[in-house]
């Protein structure tokens, strides 16, 4: 279990490393827009590794760096690659990266994954704005001792994508003339894929599409105060769907293929957020 000083010690050496920058802005990249961090000016790039207390990435197509610097007018720190319960941390880890932006001065998150359709409406290569999330049995961050200065022990959940930086992703798709879907996402740990029936339990629970991240990073975030939006990329539909069994690197190919349009659509966001109130830096 982390501490509190594990947190201000990360941020710490962090703030190290950037100062006198001050990022406002997390954005954590899943499958398909690894990219953007490559578009990000003045970067300064800090391997996991060289954070106190920060997990490495284990997966091989996550690249397992902050990134910071300008992006869509924006000062913003980017998660090139994030953790995931499924290589063995737990959720707890996988968010402390959250909560140490939040006390470098993030007030907003933008995440990001790659996920199965369960809508039948949905196509491979869609992308869904995300308006909410289902966690039933799968770990939970916020679970032990509550951290007071991140939040109280009971967090609200009740509005947890924010519905004005939804209202933004939808006005940003338009003018670029993309279709947004926009639905649940269910949340299973992983590694292996759905089976067919948990994929239809999940349709009738409400879900629109399926994915083994996020939900961790989302729940720590909507405790310390952020105002979230997220997005899928639906690179396959989900077991049970379609005739023939998932075929591997089915989820890099789509991802490969759309990513050009996702990350227009997440550059266009970080131009079209309402900054709101803006938190100072390390002001929690
Ligand atoms: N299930 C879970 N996670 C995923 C999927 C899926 O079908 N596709 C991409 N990530």
């Amino acid at each position: 279990m982390y501490t509190y000083q594990d947190y201000l010690e990360a941020a710490q050496a962090l703030r190290e490393r950037i100062d006198p920058f001050v990022p406002d802005c997390l954005l954590i990249l899943g499958t398909g827009v690894g990219a953007l961090a490559e578009r990000v000016e003045g970067a300064v790039v800090v391997p996991y590794g060289e954070v106190p207390h920060q997990r490495v990435s284990t997966n091989k197509s996550h690249a397992g760096n902050f990134v910071f610097g300008r992006l869509g007018g924006r000062n913003v720190m980017v998660m090139q690659g994030r953790l995931h319960i499924y290589e063995g941390y737990t959720a707890e880890e996988v968010a402390f990266p959250v909560r140490v932006a939040r006390l470098l001065g993030c007030g907003d998150l933008i995440v990001t994954n790659a996920a199965g359709a369960v809508n039948y409406n949905y196509r491979v290569g869609d992308i869904m704005l995300i308006s909410d999330q289902i966690r039933l049995f799968d770990p939970d961050p916020l679970i032990g001792p509550n951290i007071e200065a991140f939040g109280g022990r009971w967090c609200d959940m009740s509005d947890v994508y924010t519905e004005g930086h939804r209202q933004a992703a939808r006005r940003v798709a338009s003018a670029l003339g993309m279709q947004l879907r926009e639905g649940v996402y269910f949340y299973f740990t992983g590694p292996q894929f759905e089976t067919p029936a948990e994929i239809r339990a999940a349709r009738i629970l409400g879900a629109d599409a399926i994915g083994m991240s996020t939900v961790p990073e989302v729940i720590a975030a909507a405790h310390c105060g952020y105002r979230i939006l997220g997005f899928s990329l639906l690179t396959n539909m989900a077991a049970g769907m379609v005739k023939r069994a998932y075929v591997p690197g089915e989820v890099t190919e789509t991802a490969e293929r759309v990513k050009e349009r996702f990350c227009n659509l997440v550059t266009g966001c970080l131009e079209a957020l309402d900054k709101g109130p803006q938190t100072e830096a390390g002001g929690m």
